[in-house]
């Protein structure tokens, strides 16, 4: 079966430095304005079955950039507004003869469907309440691009724990690189097997972030949310916003970061997000370097091998460990 990228969870973490020592290079490459020149380019579908902006959009770039072509698709103008089942059109898609698949849905588990069905080449762009790996990585470059190591980090991640993959995509991260990850939010924002997680849950912001290195804002994802989960938004920003008071329990200079989009003056506040400490739209541009990284990564099988060559970047380590991504590419 090919390579795909559907969750960080079941990566191991000399796997997730490599992938993020490749988006390092990469990001170096476009800084210098290479331009990547691929033998074998590929041709990427790009299937969201629920809206993005950044993520699209940076999968777009990272496209591209890598010298490959994409083909955008979404439910409606499909024939999936016809009642075409989701198997189905994985498998139109496949015989249209697509390299590979970047998919987005509101369903957890639907990119390992996709990877079934389409024989691996898929990377996950955010499964339901599952996980969002891209994000992650691209996270994770961002710390790395500040802080020389996440090993030893506190990583407070604050909100809407319940329903995002986010949370959960960087608590497997964090913690799998060594950081010490809380997950500060309200009881009914919580999920009820909190424990299957690996951090430490708080439902007090103080002691959450006290010393924080790294305070990762989550949105309320109000369009996933049963009525009655929160009492009031009011309450919610009184107890859990990141603001310039609430930062100060934090390291002085924590990076500040959320996944966007923003709920601006309810999980944050202004100088949160706008301030020295912000990495709000480091962490966008970054995903453009981790998202060739995947698709890079996904293709440098051996028998792409010799194909992927001619994309390769020039060496850049974010880790202390020597990477084999150069190597491998
Ligand atoms: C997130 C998502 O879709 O999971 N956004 C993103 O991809 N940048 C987070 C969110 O919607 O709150």
């Amino acid at each position: 079966m090919n390579r795909s990228l559907l969750t960080i969870r079941h990566l191991d973490a000399d796997t997730i430095h490599e992938m993020i020592d490749l988006a390092a290079s990469f990001r170096t490459a476009i800084m210098r304005g290479e331009t990547l020149r691929p033998k074998d380019p590929k041709v990427i579908g790009l299937l969201f079955f629920e809206s993005s902006t950044r993520t699209r959009v940076s999968f777009e770039q990272a496209t591209s950039y890598l010298g490959y072509r994409f083909t955008n698709f979404s439910s409606s103008g499909s024939s999936m507004s016809k009642g075409e089942t989701l198997k189905d059109t994985i498998l139109t898609l496949r015989s249209e003869r697509l390299d590979g698949v970047v998919m987005r849905h509101r369903a957890s588990g639907a990119p390992f469907l996709a990877h079934q069905l389409f024989d691996g080449h898929v990377v996950n762009a955010g499964d339901g309440e599952h996980e969002h790996p891209t994000q992650a990585l691209g996270d994770a470059l961002t710390v790395l691009s500040h802080l020389k190591s996440i090993q030893g980090l506190n990583v407070a991640i604050v909100g809407d724990v319940l329903h995002s993959r986010v949370a959960r995509s960087n608590a497997w991260l964090f913690h799998k690189l060594g950081a010490d990850v809380r997950l500060i939010g309200p009881r009914t924002l919580m999920p009820t097997h909190g424990g299957l997680l690996p951090g430490r849950i708080f439902h007090d912001l103080e002691p959450g972030i006290e010393d924080a290195d790294v305070v990762m804002c989550l949105r309320l994802q109000k369009e996933r949310m049963q009525d009655g989960l929160m009492t009031s938004t009011k309450e919610y920003r009184k107890m859990y916003q990141v603001n310039q008071e609430t930062l100060r329990w934090a390291r002085p200079g924590a990076l500040v970061m959320h996944p966007g989009p923003l709920n601006r003056g309810v999980e944050l506040d202004d100088f949160a997000a706008d301030g020295p400490q912000s990495m709000i739209l480091q962490q966008v541009e970054n995903g453009i370097y981790v998202r060739m990284a995947a698709l890079h990564w996904i293709f440098a099988q051996p028998q792409a091998k010799k194909a992927a060559k001619a994309t390769e970047p020039p060496a850049e380590k974010t880790s202390k460990k020597k990477s084999s991504a150069g190597a491998k590419a």
